[in-house]
């Protein structure tokens, strides 16, 4: 994931793809449309009616499941992005989202390089796949596409505490990538942002766009027994290790948003050379000082 994109003045050139997780995978979207800065144009003519109909299915399944499961800040928000009939248009949804918080989204071929990424989020766009997962892949798609991006993210990006933390997670990116300090960010990202909880006086819900975007993740990660569910401790995030192709078996339960948003406002440059010292934790390892759900 490091690719200088290439700057043509006036011209669009493309960049360079972006292939997911270690494998010999070949990148999917068209990175050829790409501008330096990796966003592209939606292009929402054309996307065809058996696409908008599987985001409808997509959509409707998940929606389904959010009672009891989900954290009330995104049930409240998920209706922002409009009916599931379609593929939402990022221009109409941009103007709600920036009335809302400032934030807007912006089309991308896929995944994009951190650094990319980073100034993105800094300059409170969010970066958001345009195509959709092939109808095979209706129950798990590898790497994000429109559906996990929209209905994963967007609706918390309503939310001002939310859309604060994002803002100040792509800022603290670009200063990590000047400290070569993204692994232990990447899986700050990874345990709050794709795949956090929350403690409510109802019980645990889920805020991570990974989990509620997940047909099978959202109930198992918050009802079933086998993951252990630890309280969020900023260290020990960056230590862990995390997967991408099962169920997490670590999720790191926050109190509040505001707690998030508190705790990544330091400086991390200490943090990352104690992080650095301590030494890597596999995913699913239990510590003596680890707070238990
Ligand atoms: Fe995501």
């Amino acid at each position: 994931m490091s690719t200088t994109p290439d700057f043509h003045s006036g011209i669009n050139q493309g960049v360079a793809p972006v292939t997911y997780g270690q494998g010999e995978r070949p990148p999917r979207g068209d990175y050829a449309q790409a501008r330096a800065d990796y966003t592209c144009d939606q292009n929402w003519a054309a996307y065809t009616p058996a696409e908008h109909d599987l985001y409808r299915r997509l959509y409707e399944r998940q929606a389904a499941q959010l009672p009891g499961l989900a954290c009330d800040e995104f049930v409240a928000s998920v209706q922002h992005l409009g009916a599931p009939s379609q593929i939402p248009r990022f221009d109409a949804l941009s103007e709600k989202l920036h009335r809302a918080t400032r934030w807007q989204v912006v089309a991308v071929p896929g995944l994009i390089p951190e650094e990319a990424f980073f100034a993105l989020l800094a300059q409170r766009r969010f970066p958001v796949t345009g195509w959709i997962r092939r109808p095979e892949e209706f129950d798990y798609v590898v790497e994000p596409d429109v559906f996990h991006d929209l209905f994963g993210h967007v609706p918390l990006l309503f939310n001002p505490m939310f859309a604060d933390y994002m803002q100040a997670y792509g800022a603290g990116g670009l200063k990590a990538s000047r400290l070569e300090s993204c692994e232990y960010l990447a899986r700050l990202y990874w345990y709050t942002v794709e795949f956090g909880l929350i403690a409510t006086p109802a019980g645990l819900r889920a805020y991570g766009a990974g989990i509620l975007s997940s047909a099978g993740e959202l109930r198992h990660s918050v009802t079933s027994p086998c993951p252990q569910r630890l309280g969020f401790d900023l260290e020990r995030i960056m230590r862990t290790r995390y997967k991408i192709d099962s169920y997490q078996t670590t999720y790191f339960v926050i109190d509040s948003f505001r707690q998030l948003f508190e705790a990544t406002a330091p400086d991390f440059t200490p943090i990352y050379a104690r992080v650095a010292q301590q030494g890597q934790l596999a995913a699913e390892e239990r510590l003596p000082s680890d707070r238990v759900y």
